[in-house]
């Protein structure tokens, strides 16, 4: 059997790492040959069926070494077999194009299979060129919705579901709406959090990591210099953690300076704020000529994009994370870190705190951010588990593939 799985953007890395791994050891345990006596080569025909060949996808989305590259390493994951080099663009350029060079490796490579993950541009582009090359197609992470169709995202996901042969649920919430869209029941699979698996592999090795190395390692060269007392300061009332980078939260200066001069003359002044920037956002804070206020705050510490290991560990110690990533609201809940998620919706409503989880929905408004901000702050950490995030999602979905054609 052959496989084509596809990566663009930084949160896909995560979500295939472990299955590559699984995909691997499948060849493992399957692909073994035996030697004879006289130390020839001998396969077993029916071992060999069940051998995947495995060619991984990076349409180039996004290839910044912080945004890509790294991540490839510090998941032990080989470089990509092909590399389209598509960068950034409008959506209709990344997509456009990803689709050009896509169709060409898939009809020279004819996979059995496009698995895609997720739901960034990629995986809407490669999702629809193998459906037009009628390639089989599995989508990992399918089900969710936001449903606010101005999200790119929710756009990426309904497209990709509907084109899919095999939908990887990572809840039941996930699942149901899928039925609910009428997807017939034998392309549902409920296999849990592909992500969670690359979390309980990774964090051993991220608790290991010291807090003030992650944060002088990765100080972007015009924050201001760190207090001499780095340890004391993180340690003393506890630091918070943030990510942004949603059109909806940095395009426009009406939505993102009030949220900054929230951080900056509020939330700042209570505990120090780790910042880890996307490239996106410093670009917006520049051009609205709010880049200068946020470098001069003493208690905002503005970082690099980080390293998986880094953010896993950040996250780990932090009193509290706002967001506006969905994968980071994931890795909150089984953390336990209480979570300020700026969206105003999510599609990933098992990490609500109505849910069980530990995160709440803020929006943009900052009105509503510092009224949560006050609750949450007293939240304690409080781990949460949902059924299958149990690290055994991407065994589950290799086998799933397999089976497929046994039926
Ligand atoms: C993309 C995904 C989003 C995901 C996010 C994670 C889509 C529609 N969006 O959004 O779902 O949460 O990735 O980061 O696919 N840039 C660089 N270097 C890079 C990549 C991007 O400088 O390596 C800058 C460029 O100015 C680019 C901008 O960031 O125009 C936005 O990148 P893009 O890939 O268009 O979307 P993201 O906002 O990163």
């Amino acid at each position: 059997m052959k496989i084509l799985s596809v990566v663009g953007a930084r949160p896909n890395f995560m979500k295939i790492a472990p299955f590559v791994h699984a995909v691997n050891k499948h060849n493992d345990i399957h692909g073994c040959s035996q030697v004879d006596s006289q130390g020839t080569s001998h396969s077993n025909i029916s071992t060999l069926q069940s051998v995947i060949d495995h060619i991984l996808v990076h349409t180039g989305q996004h290839y910044d070494a912080a945004m890509s590259q790294s991540f490839f390493q510090a998941l032990g994951m080989p470089n990509a077999d092909i590399n389209l080099g598509i960068g950034s663009g409008s959506h209709a350029e990344q997509v456009g194009q990803t689709m050009i060079a896509f169709e060409e490796v898939v009809r020279r490579e004819k996979p059995d299979w496009v698995v895609v993950v997720g739901d960034v541009n990629a995986t809407c582009a490669c999702s629809i060129t193998a459906k037009k090359e009628h390639v089989r197609l599995a989508h990992i992470e399918a089900g969710l919705r936001s449903r606010d169709m101005s999200m790119p995202e929710e756009i990426n996901r309904l497209v990709t579901d509907r084109l899919s042969d095999l939908l990887f649920t990572p809840d039941e919430l996930s699942a149901e709406n899928l039925r609910k869209e009428g997807v017939p029941e034998d392309r549902i699979k409920f296999v849990g959090n592909i992500m969670i698996d690359t979390l309980e592999s990774h964090k051993e090795k991220a608790a290991g990591l010291e807090l003030e190395g992650i944060i002088q390692d990765n100080l972007l060269a015009e924050n201001g210099p760190l207090p001499a007392n780095l340890g004391q300061f993180l340690a003393r009332g506890g630091y918070g953690l943030m990510t942004l980078h949603r059109p909806s939260n940095v395009d426009e200066q009406a939505v993102l300076e009030p949220i900054l001069n929230f951080l900056v003359d509020e939330f700042s002044s209570n505990m120090p704020l780790v910042w880890a920037v996307h490239p996106r956002t410093v670009k917006r804070l520049r051009e609205f000529a709010l880049w200068d206020k946020a470098k001069n705050c003493k208690s905002l510490l503005l970082l690099h994009p980080l390293g998986y290991h880094e953010m896993l560990r950040l996250n780990m110690g932090a009193r509290l994370m706002l967001t506006d990533s969905g994968g980071l609201q994931e890795e909150c809940c089984v953390l336990g870190t209480p979570c300020l998620t700026l969206r105003w919706n999510t599609e990933r409503p098992v990490t609500l705190q109505e849910h069980g989880g530990a995160s709440v929905l803020v929006g943009n408004d900052v009105g509503r951010i510092r009224d949560a901000y006050h609750d949450i702050v007293h939240v304690q950490r409080k781990p949460i588990r949902p059924d299958l995030w149990d690290g055994n999602t991407a065994r589950r979905i290799v086998q799933a593939i397999l089976d497929f054609d046994k039926v």
